[in-house]
């Protein structure tokens, strides 16, 4: 008799595969055709430009913007960045870490990357890196600056993860021993890329901004709400934030698939 839910002869390898490729989170795995399912790069975040398409298009946008940034501090004076957004996924995360790749690829910079969203951290799980102890543990004295400091296996990037999960966020964060901590990392490194949750559903990424050099602003071109991300710079100034600008993500019709003239691979200017 004929198996009523269609799948009595199924391989169970083949339903394996299939559950993987329903998965959202195996962002790595690619699907070559129907059955097979292959795990490239580790489980590395698709979305990281930098490392996963370093001469591409999208990798050379992220290189525009350090170089806005990197203008904007002549002197070359060691500088805390707040990367945020007024909610969740519109892509702080990935914008930090490319930001931080594309620093760590300037000659003689050394850059370190902080997951300040204790909330929701995903900076390790993007690098697919164990977590380990980090930041709450620092600011709460159960760990040291060098046991919490980790290289990211990228050029010079140096990681601090979120830690170990807890329930008072907001004042972890808001203890001095965070200014202590921003001040001693400036010592080491010139560049200190800080990922933070959203601004308006709570108060720890103004905390972190008002503390930081510079905190930049995080919108989707099609999806962010304009309300929202007024709102949070707003916010963000209120609190003292020295807001250095907006970087737009999902531009769509902004790359060499769409415009032709946008490509300068070699040979391309042959055929154009
Ligand atoms: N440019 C992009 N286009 C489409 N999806 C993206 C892009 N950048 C990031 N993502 C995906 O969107 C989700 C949210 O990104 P994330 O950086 O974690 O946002 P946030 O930190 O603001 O919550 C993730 O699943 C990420 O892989
Ligand atoms: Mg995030």
């Amino acid at each position: 008799m004929a198996d009523e839910a269609g799948c009595g002869d199924a391989d169970p390898t083949d339903a394996m595969f299939r559950s993987k490729k329903k998965n959202p989170e195996t962002d790595a795995a690619r699907v070559l055709d129907e059955d097979v399912v292959v795990i490239v790069d580790r489980a590395i975040n698709p979305y990281l430009v930098l490392f996963h398409e370093p001469a591409g298009f999208r990798a050379e946008q992220v290189r525009a913007l350090r170089n806005r940034l990197v203008a904007l501090n002549p002197d070359g004076e060691p500088k805390t960045l707040v990367v945020t957004s007024a909610v969740r996924n519109e892509g702080k995360t990935v914008t930090a870490l490319n930001l931080a790749m594309a620093l760590a690829e300037l000659e003689r910079q050394s850059v370190a990357i902080i997951d300040a969203d204790l909330r929701r951290p995903s900076v390790e799980r993007y690098l697919n890196i164990n977590p380990e102890p980090g930041l709450a543990d620092l600011l709460l004295g159960r760990a040291t600056l060098d046991k919490v400091l980790r290289p990211v296996g990228y050029r010079k990037l140096m990681l601090i993860g979120a830690g170990t999960r807890v329930t008072n966020p907001a004042e972890i964060l808001g203890s001095s021993r965070l200014d202590e901590l921003l001040a001693r990392l400036k010592e080491r490194f010139q560049y200190v890329v800080i990922d933070t949750p959203p601004v308006l559903p709570s108060t720890d990424a103004g905390v972190l901004a008002g503390r930081a050099d510079g905190t930049l602003l995080v919108l989707r071109l099609e999806r962010s709400h304009k309300s929202q991300s007024k709102d949070a710079l707003r916010s963000l100034q209120d609190l003292g934030a020295n807001v250095l600008g907006t970087c737009v993500t999902e531009v769509r019709g902004q790359d060499p698939d769409s415009d032709r003239r946008l490509a300068y691979g070699p040979g391309e200017a042959e055929e154009l």
